[in-house]
């Protein structure tokens, strides 16, 4: 302002106009000003080296103001979008636009900042606008456009919510009973303290788990490889994921995993929590192929989860640690209390079982619990696994799993309708697998002590048909209709 003034003092020609701008409008004046010096000639300004030049303020900089937020689209739906949010995102004088989209347009264009078009396939775009100034200024604004697949809907949620939490819906007393009662899987609950399952907490997982819009193509939800009729696994030897690869391994039933007394997840354990395993999949770039920004992305543009979030925790916000809780409470809704096995319990926590099981099923039971040490390994109630084992299913470890050659197993809870066995799926029917702990168990250096026998030798059963058969028929008094059925373990969506 001082050298303006100077300048007026000089110039009288243009004093009078030039006198009327103020401190604050001076940059709406920007143009007149240039003029005015300008027409104040060279000279003085030359000659008077105390004088700082004034730069030629010709342009406001291009700058953010009010970035634009996730944008939500649908396939094969018409998308048209003004990312200029009518000149409001940016500040600036002459502000041009240009807009680039990656990974891929998916059928969309951009003129002016304008951008419509007609998604092609379900995936996140990044567009990124950018806007530049008279001056060639360029600032950016990158913001996600979810393009959702055209059959998604809403969950169907009961108006009194189902029954999950302990209060709501108690374990039976074979369940719950402390020790020194043998069989009740109580003390070896995973569940930590600050995620006890509440009924909100796993209706919200029950939605998340059947959701496919957590991975990225909307084609696979965890449920794709998870199937409640399969006792929450599938029947293929390795599972597909979201664009047709393969996993690893085979899908883990999920039955009773809230009993797995390590706490640990995967059938090599590489999972420390339940919390921690559910986000695994999502991240996953075979299974479902989200990071977790995306995750969060699309569930918070999604209309009906800010308020499953509320009912679960208490505000609408979206994290993923909160998708973790949700997801491990519903994985850990999945016990199963109503088999055969279960019905031989009175409600005082006794049982009967020769009151209960066929003849063949209570020979199957004593070989299972005596002579072939099954429930060493495949303990409690809950007919979990107690620890990680090298089984000896190869005379030389192909996988180290856990290390070793070790894995963990799943419940043998609902094991009759799993289509297949072991981490690598390798056999079709309950029959393979007694007949391989009868006779195929194989010496590697690591094969746990539990399946050995004399001399060390990899055991060997010998085990007579009527004892195999009654393996297999015991096994299948595990089997639990009612969870295999329930609706509130079933998919909330109509498709
Ligand atoms: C594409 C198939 C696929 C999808 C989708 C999938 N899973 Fe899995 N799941 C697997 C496979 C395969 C394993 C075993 C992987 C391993 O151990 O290496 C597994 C293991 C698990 C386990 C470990 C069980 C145990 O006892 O250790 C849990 C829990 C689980 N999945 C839950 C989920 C949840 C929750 C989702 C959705 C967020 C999900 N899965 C999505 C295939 C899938
Ligand atoms: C030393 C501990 C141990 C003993 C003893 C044992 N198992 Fe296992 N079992 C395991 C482990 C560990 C697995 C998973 C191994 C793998 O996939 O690599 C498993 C897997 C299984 C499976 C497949 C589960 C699935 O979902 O794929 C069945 C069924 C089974 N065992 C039944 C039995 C029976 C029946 C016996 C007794 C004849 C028995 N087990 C003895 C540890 C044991």
């Amino acid at each position: 302002m001082q050298h303006l003034t100077k300048c007026h003092a000089h110039c009288n020609p243009r004093r009078r106009s030039v006198s009327r701008l103020t401190r604050t409008n001076v940059a709406a004046f920007s143009g007149l000003l240039a003029l005015t010096l300008s027409a104040c000639g060279t000279a003085d300004s030359v000659d008077d080296p105390g004088t700082p030049t004034i730069a030629a303020p010709t342009v406001e900089p291009a700058s953010l103001r009010t970035p634009n937020s996730a944008q939500e689209a649908m396939v094969g739906g018409t998308f048209n979008y003004d990312a200029t949010k009518g000149g409001t995102v940016f500040g600036g004088t002459g502000l041009t636009y240009g807009v680039a989209f990656t990974p891929s347009a998916n059928g969309l264009s951009a003129v002016n900042g304008r951008i419509s078009g007609t998604p092609l396939a379900a995936g996140i775009t990044t567009a990124t606008i950018v806007a530049t100034d008279a001056s060639g200024t360029s600032v950016t604004n990158a913001f996600p456009i979810v393009a959702f697949a055209a059959d998604l809907t809403a969950p169907i949620l009961p108006s009194a919510s189902f029954a999950y939490s302990d209060v709501r819906l108690p374990l039976p007393r074979h369940f719950t009973q402390a020790p020194p009662n043998v069989g009740s899987p109580q003390q070896a609950d995973n569940t930590p303290a600050l995620n006890a399952i509440t009924d909100a907490g796993a209706t919200l997982g029950r939605v998340l788990f059947y959701d496919r819009r957590l991975s990225i193509n909307d084609r696979v939800s965890c449920s794709s490889c998870h199937q409640q009729q399969f006792a929450f696994t599938d029947t293929a030897r390795l599972s597909k994921g979201f664009a047709g690869g393969l996993t690893g391994r085979q899908s883990m039933g999920l039955t009773n995993a809230r009993f797995y007394t390590r706490g640990r997840f995967f059938w090599d354990e590489r999972a420390a929590t339940l919390e921690a395993q559910v986000l695994q999949p999502i991240q996953d770039a075979v299974e479902m192929g989200l990071t977790l920004d995306q995750l969060r992305t699309k569930l918070s543009i999604t209309a009906f989860y800010p308020a499953l979030f509320t009912a679960a925790f208490g505000t609408p916000e979206i994290t993923t640690d909160r998708v973790g809780l949700a997801l491990a409470q519903f994985v850990r809704s999945l016990t199963s209390v109503n088999s055969k096995f279960d019905r031989a319990f009175a409600p005082s926590g006794i049982p009967d079982f020769p009151g209960t099981f066929t003849a063949q099923e209570l020979i199957g039971q004593n070989v299972f619990n005596g002579r072939a040490g099954c429930a060493r390994c495949h303990g409690t109630n809950a007919h979990i696994s107690d620890d990680i084992h090298n089984t000896g299913l190869d005379a030389t470890v192909t996988e180290v799993g856990a290390g070793a050659g070790r894995f963990k197993a799943p419940s043998l809870r609902n094991v009759e309708v799993r289509g297949r066995y072991m981490h690598d799926g390798r056999f079709t029917s309950l029959e393979q697998v007694v007949e391989f702990y009868n006779a195929g168990v194989q010496n590697n250096g690591n094969l746990d002590n539990r399946l050995r026998g004399q001399g060390n030798a990899p055991l060997r059963l010998n085990l007579s048909p009527a004892e195999k058969d009654g393996l297999v028929a015991f096994l299948k008094t595990l089997t639990d209709n009612t969870f295999l059925t329930a609706q509130r373990l079933s998919s909330p969506f109509s498709r």
